[in-house]
């Protein structure tokens, strides 16, 4: 027991008032003098893990990583100190690590020909005049939008969602995916010429989508709030300030995005069984 270390103490103590034969004088330390350094330690050992609980789910939202509230695993407050483990458990699937990226596409102005875009070659083009290989670049950054989710990841969260019958799985999209794939629509829609099926599509309807599609954009950018900066020169010939768009940006690592995406892909008909069936693979491993 924890009091164990004190009682020859305590034992002394008796025998030296009996041998002193002054018992009413001495004063008896009473059991709560003697069981207070133990109170006291077990409170600082409670503190500690305590402290030690918080700080880990601090790390969630630390600066070097990524996931912030509502993302994924949404919760990062003291309340999921119940269950961390099983809240935080898609968090843990993806790195939580950033990169450096260069933006591109920056405009320029040339003389005798004007305002240019900065075109690198070397990457796969996203924008100007339709043809396959454009289309193939936004499907391989865009697809696949809908994911199977198990009810662990929306922690019981499964107000206006429910089950896909097949799975018993959840399937959901990334907002930042979903509003890929707006953009996508919005580009689209600047090339009915070339875009027949959505040209064929009613009038009213397809634009009700690009008006949700561009409130959806507006949001997630304000929502973000990027303050990279993007700085300007002076260019003295035509007398006027040019933003310079060739900025560091500090991105989420797309590529860990779209692996974990594409083990949950819900839509591609040949593979979204197995992905499901992967999935209810490893909550069973994991139960
Ligand atoms: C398009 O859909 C709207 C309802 O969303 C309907 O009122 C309208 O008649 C449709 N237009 C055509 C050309 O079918």
């Amino acid at each position: 027991m924890a009091t164990s270390p004190y009682a020859p103490l305590s034992a002394n103590e008796d025998r030296d008032e009996v041998s002193a034969g002054t018992k009413t004088h001495a004063p008896r330390r009473s059991t709560l003098l003697l069981i207070l350094p133990w109170l006291i330690s077990l409170f600082m050992t409670l503190l500690l893990v305590k402290q030690a609980a918080l700080i880990s789910i601090a790390h969630d939202s630390c600066s070097k990583c990524i996931w912030k509230e509502f993302e994924i695993s949404k919760s990062t407050t003291p309340k999921t100190l119940n269950r961390p483990k099983q809240r935080r458990a898609a968090r843990r699937q993806i790195p939580l690590t950033t990169t450096h990226v260069k933006f591109t596409g920056g405009l320029k102005i040339l003389d005798g020909v004007g305002l240019v875009r900065e075109i690198d070659s070397t990457l796969p083009a996203y924008v100007g005049t339709p043809s396959p290989e454009l289309d193939a670049a936004w499907e391989d950054i865009v697809q696949p939008l809908n994911v199977f989710v198990t009810e662990k990841e929306l922690e019981g969260d499964t107000v206006g969602t429910s089950p896909d019958p097949e799975t018993g799985l959840y399937v959901a999209m990334p907002q930042g995916f979903h509003d890929l794939h707006c953009l996508n629509m919005i580009r689209q829609r600047l090339h009915l010429d070339y875009y027949s099926a959505m040209a064929r599509m009613n009038r009213t309807t397809l634009d009700t989508h690009i008006d949700h599609c561009i409130d959806s954009l507006r949001q997630s950018l304000m929502c973000t709030g990027d303050m990279t900066l993007i700085r300007t020169y002076w260019i003295d010939e035509r007398h006027r300030m040019m933003a310079n768009f060739d900025n560091d940006h500090m991105c989420r690592d797309f590529g860990a995005l779209k692996a974990w995406l594409r083990a949950r892909d819900a839509e591609d008909g040949s593979t979204w069984r197995e992905s499901a069936d992967r999935l209810l693979g490893e909550l069973q491993v994991a139960s």
